[in-house]
């Protein structure tokens, strides 16, 4: 088979479609045949070497859309020919293996394409909002850089928990794709007033959920959004990982925890148990839809990189073999 292989850290050249043996199956493992594979930008990082714990050599990719082609022998639930979706290391591939336990069916109606678009955003929001946060209707919500993959999913979870969502982006077009797609309100942080802004639109009471994920650029505006009691779940490092802030939070009773689906022991037995039961039935139902900003070609991942790097997208670029 072919992949697009990295032997050694640094720009979009070290990226390398190649030929690479087949991947065979563990016990609990599924062989996968790639449909579509989404982008991540946390691949960018691993690309350059700046993603925690990430050896060398790999295959980029963490999660697919594809056709099971060999199912390990402890695997149950799955079979040859059904059609598959999770997240997957090495999936910018023509094979994959999935782990069983991170393998879902794919709903007789969601398209291959869009169901490539779904695990790592899509989980990742849902763990947020459902496991950790549990939103309930009629909570503010404001979601740091609305457009990514993260935040686009955000939005339309919280919008169907009930609550009212803003949402932020570099730019105004990327703030109006927000309202468009069913924000209350959406914000320029380069240009605007977040915190006021956000105060404005909920007559004074602020944010009670913060979705931050950006960095030192906005951390202090999205602490002075907040509502007292309010509860900041940061789930990524954008734009760098050192955060100035004030302790002053306290006075306001503010949370701020953190979160990896990678790691984080509820994952399993309850973000992807709720995905399952209940997020993939409203994708069945139309009720979920994943943004896909983006199609290209798998042999055009250097491209489908540059299109991160300059960040005009708005949910899902899908890498799609032939
Ligand atoms: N905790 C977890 O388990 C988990 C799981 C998945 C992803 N993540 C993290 O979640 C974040 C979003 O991932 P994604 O794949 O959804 O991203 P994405 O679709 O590539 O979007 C990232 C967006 O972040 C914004 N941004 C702000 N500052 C930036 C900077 N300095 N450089 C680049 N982008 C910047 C940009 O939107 P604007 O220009 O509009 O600001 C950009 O389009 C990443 O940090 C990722 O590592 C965490």
């Amino acid at each position: 088979m072919h992949g697009w292989l990295v032997r050694e850290f640094g720009g979009p050249e070290r990226m390398l479609w190649t030929t690479l043996p087949d991947p065979v199956p563990g016990p609990r493992q599924l062989l996968v045949r790639v449909h579509g594979s989404g982008i991540n930008f946390a691949e960018t990082r691993m690309r350059a070497g700046t993603y925690g714990g990430q050896a060398l050599p790999f295959v980029m990719g963490m999660e697919s859309s594809g056709v099971v082609e060999a199912v390990g022998a402890s695997v149950r639930g799955f079979a040859v020919g059904q059609r598959v979706f999770g997240r997957a290391r090495g999936s910018h591939a023509e094979l994959v293996l999935f782990d069983a336990e991170h393998t879902l069916a794919v709903p007789e109606k969601l398209d291959m394409t869009e169901a490539a678009a779904i695990p790592v955003g899509w989980l990742t929001a849902w763990h947020a909002l459902i496991t950790v946060a549990d939103v309930q209707p009629g909570a503010r919500v404001l979601i740091e850089a609305i457009g990514s993959s993260v935040g686009s999913a955000a939005l339309q979870i919280a919008k169907w928990r009930g609550a009212w969502v803003a949402g932020t982006a570099s730019r105004d077009d990327k703030a109006a794709r927000g309202r468009e797609a069913g924000a209350d309100a959406g914000y320029n942080y380069k240009t605007e007033d977040v915190a006021a802004a956000a105060h404005r639109d909920t007559a004074g009471h602020g944010i009670d959920i913060g979705l931050m994920t950006i960095g030192e650029e906005t951390a202090t505006s999205l602490f002075d959004a907040m509502a007292a009691e309010g509860r900041i779940v940061m789930y990524g490092s954008t734009g760098g990982r050192q955060v100035c802030f004030n302790l002053n939070i306290g006075t306001r009773n503010l949370s701020l925890q953190s979160m990896s689906i990678s790691t984080s022991a509820r994952f399993l037995p309850e973000t992807m148990r709720t995905f399952r039961d209940v997020a993939l039935p409203l994708f069945a139902r139309g009720v979920f839809k994943a943004p896909v900003d983006a199609t290209l070609p798998m042999a055009r991942l250097v491209e489908a990189h540059a299109m991160v790097d300059a960040r005009t997208h708005f949910g899902k670029i899908v890498l799609l073999n032939d």
